[in-house]
């Protein structure tokens, strides 16, 4: 009987990582899904009957990485990885202007830096397996929004990225390819609202005169984007066709917004699509409130 082939996702604790695992454990794939907590370890091997084999690794933590390697190593053998799944991520928002410069780069550190790093550890086993790697990107990398720049630039980093791998990992057959999910329901949305919103309000009182109408407008489109989001299994649906392809494509989109902003980025005039997208988000027109302005007292 012919093994199982083996694939491992990071972030699996939670949100389109999760459903991806019990997608893939569904399929009849032998499924590895990194957590960074015990108790959610625990919770993994319990939503999956045990299936679903569970791994600490903090992709940020080079120690994690490399106990994870040597883990999965043990485990597959001489058969490797069919698949890596580079999904794990996170939001920091806030104005580009003011961010602190240690939220971008943890912003950078988790969304591309950790997947390099992932990516490195695990090439052998990929190479092994004549495997394939699938990166988790974003719909932002064709239509970006206002307040999420470092995370716009973490993942047309991952793209680009993946790009320049495709090309070195040719000569062994092993594929590269980005999926880049739309609004999505997942609990990033609860993580990444309430902390961007926290981070704004600690801003020097100058910065939030600046920024404050444009940003609460921009946060109600955020909501409302959330509120329209696909299911998490939708994100997962699509991840998992370019795991079993037998030639996966080098791009897959999730969701509507994600296939209108690619056809965006892809036939209209750069700038005319930036000023829509700019007004879409609420940002697209001139409010007045500029350099040496008081606040406006509108609070949401
Ligand atoms: N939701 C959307 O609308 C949306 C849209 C486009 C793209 N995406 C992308 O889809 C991917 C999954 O997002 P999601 O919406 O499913 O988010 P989520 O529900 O917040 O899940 C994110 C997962 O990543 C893990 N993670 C975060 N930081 C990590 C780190 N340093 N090391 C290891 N794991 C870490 C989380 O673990 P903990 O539970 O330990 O934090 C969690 O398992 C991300 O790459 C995201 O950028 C999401």
């Amino acid at each position: 009987m012919a093994r199982r082939r083996s694939v491992l996702v990071t972030g699996a604790s939670a949100g389109i990582g999760h459903a991806l695992v019990l997608r893939l454990d569904k399929m009849g794939f032998r499924v590895f899904g990194t957590v960074r907590r015990p108790p959610d370890a625990e919770a993994l091997e319990r939503a999956t009957g045990g299936n679903v084999r569970p791994v600490l690794m903090d992709i940020t933590v080079p120690e994690t990485v490399a106990a994870a390697k040597l883990e999965v190593a043990a485990c597959v053998e001489t058969d490797g990885l069919h698949a890596l799944v580079n999904n794990a991520g996170a939001i920091y928002g806030g104005p580009a202007e003011f961010q602190d410069l240690d939220v971008v780069r943890q912003q950078l550190e988790i969304n591309l830096i950790g997947h390099i790093a992932v990516t490195q550890a695990f090439l052998p086993l990929l190479r092994m397996g004549r495997g394939r790697i699938i990166n988790v990107g974003s719909g932002h990398r064709f239509a970006p929004a206002p307040f999420v720049a470092a995370y716009c630039a973490s993942k047309s980093g991952l793209g680009a990225f993946s790009d320049a791998l495709r090309m070195e990992l040719m000569q062994w057959g092993i594929s590269v390819v980005m999926v880049d999910p739309g609004a999505t329901d997942t609990p990033m949305w609860d993580k990444s609202l309430p902390r961007t919103e926290a981070h704004f309000q600690q801003l020097p009182a100058e910065a939030q005169a600046l920024y404050h109408d444009a940003f609460y407008r921009t946060g109600r489109f955020f909501e409302r984007l959330r509120r329209h989001g696909t299911s998490p299994e939708r994100a997962a649906r699509v991840i998992a066709r370019a795991v079993a392809a037998r030639r996966p494509r080098r791009l897959y989109l999730s969701g509507t917004d994600t296939l209108v902003g690619y056809l965006g980025y892809t036939f209209l005039p750069r700038s005319l699509y930036h000023r829509l997208l700019a007004r879409l988000a609420g940002v697209g027109q001139a409010t007045g409130v500029g350099p040496g302005a008081g606040p406006t007292g509108r609070t949401r």
